[in-house]
């Protein structure tokens, strides 16, 4: 059965009938797409990483209006530390190596899960977690955040998320 309004040939060849395509993502799918995208782009980040042992090496790797991307090395051992991430939400992907996440709420307990390049994390304020490399090669991961990360409080290591305490050091992750 044919509409009144059918289109004749290829509709996606009338890019005019297309819905435009935003400058920046301004949506959780959209920000998901755009590090679904970086994380393709090889070229772009991997020239950029650099393996620091006696620190955590980040780079922010792109920004725009009420967001900004994330470039994180480990090496096996490093950790971020339990932490929030403020009002921010975001997308977490890894996008080489291994990474072990522990993520505690007031619902679900303690849930563990292994990290690996192809899959993300969405999350939302408040999310608390802690990310480490438990593996024994290097991994890099790909953090975008919405907006920007203007606070982010790092929690004295512990089981129950009702137990626990903000600490004094800045962590990034
Ligand atoms: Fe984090």
């Amino acid at each position: 059965m044919y509409s009144d309004v059918s289109i004749a040939g290829d509709p996606l060849a009338l890019p005019h009938l297309l819905p435009p395509v935003p400058q920046h993502p301004s949506t959780v799918a959209e920000f998901a797409g755009l590090a679904r995208s970086i994380a393709a782009d090889r070229a772009r980040w991997a020239p950029l990483v650099r393996y620091d042992a006696t620190t955590r090496w980040y780079a922010r790797l792109q920004t725009g209006p009420g967001y900004e991307v994330w470039l994180l090395s480990w090496v096996p051992g490093q950790s971020s530390g339990l932490h929030d991430h403020g009002r921010s939400s975001g997308v977490l992907t890894v996008l080489q190596g291994e990474l072990t996440e522990r993520a505690l709420s007031a619902g679900s307990g303690e849930v563990r899960r292994t990290l690996v390049p192809g899959g993300q994390r969405t999350f939302a304020p408040g999310y608390l977690h802690e990310v480490v490399n438990d593996s024994l090669e290097p991994a890099v991961s790909l953090h975008v955040y919405f907006p920007g990360l203007t606070e982010m409080t790092p929690y004295a290591a512990c089981t129950a998320p009702s137990a626990h305490e903000p600490a004094q050091e800045s962590v990034r992750g």
